[in-house]
């Protein structure tokens, strides 16, 4: 019998919570009783998902910032640790993608884009670990993507190779950090229904590909959600370092 309080007590930061898949995270991991700490770049879009939750009576706070400056990323952290006193969980979901051939990709948009997926997932998980160490009980899920374990559907070179960076960073801290009561794992989506696909290929090029999976349509955010809300769970405490599809069977290796 799964309670469905079960994060009751328990702090929750979610990067790039504004949109897409972070929200429903993050609607998701209230709903189970955590209390939320929400992460985005666009600190408008943050607050519109803090009012969704704190309309469904879950306790919320936002914390803008971008996950790449490590002096942020500290304001971040600190923020949930004063209005919360504690960080139990990390989503390390802020992402970005460009679509551009290796030909054609500048050093600026190589470092964006590593930086934002990658360095991202770093840096916060960084912030976070004295907080869990003390609690003895922690749980980090980084977003990669069937890109980290094959290749961008719609993203370039420099996606694919951020997405697979975040695979080797899960299963290195997952070691480090097991004999702590800290669980890290990956989640590799496959082509969601986000503003992300939505801004990059167009309606006709989404239905196209979904009809091409096994299960023939695009995932949607609150599937994913699920998967994550497993994963941050007593349920899953002997899962660590590990990366978990969910693609309606794009990938099956
Ligand atoms: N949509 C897909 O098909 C898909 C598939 C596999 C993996 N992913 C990954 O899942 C995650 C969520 O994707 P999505 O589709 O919901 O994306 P999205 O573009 O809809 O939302 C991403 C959010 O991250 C925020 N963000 C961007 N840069 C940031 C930064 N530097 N600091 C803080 N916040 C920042 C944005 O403002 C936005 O609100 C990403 O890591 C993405 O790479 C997406």
């Amino acid at each position: 019998m799964i309670d469905p309080k079960e994060l009751d007590g328990k702090v929750a930061i979610v990067t790039g919570a504004g949109q897409g898949m972070g929200r429903a995270v993050a609607e998701r991991l209230s709903a189970a009783g955590a209390r939320l700490a929400l992460n985005d770049l666009d600190g408008k879009a943050a607050a519109r998902t803090a009012q969704l939750i704190a309309d469904k009576g879950g306790a919320v706070g936002i914390q803008p910032g971008d996950v790449t400056s490590a002096t942020e990323v500290r304001g971040i952290v600190q923020g949930a640790l004063n209005r919360f006193g504690g960080v139990h969980i990390l989503v390390n979901n802020a992402g970005v993608l460009r679509p551009t051939p290796v030909i054609d990709i500048e050093e600026e948009e190589w470092d964006f884009v590593v930086n934002v997926n990658l360095k991202g997932t770093y840096l916060c998980s960084r912030a976070v670990l004295a907080s869990m160490r003390e609690a003895g009980w922690g749980r980090i899920v980084n977003f990669s993507s069937t890109a980290g374990k094959k290749y961008s559907t719609i993203g370039g070179a420099h996606y694919t190779a951020a997405k697979a960076g975040i695979l080797g960073f899960t299963r290195h801290l997952a070691k480090e950090e097991a004999a702590n009561g800290i669980t890290v794992n990956s989640v590799c989506p496959g082509l969601i229904d986000t503003e992300m696909v939505r801004s990059t290929i167009t309606p006709e090029q989404a239905a196209s590909y979904g009809a091409g999976f096994p299960v023939p349509r695009l995932g949607r955010p609150d599937e994913v959600a699920e998967l994550v809300a497993f994963l941050v769970s007593d349920r899953a405490a002997y899962i660590t370092g590990a990366a978990l599809d969910i693609n309606g069977g794009d990938l099956m290796v």
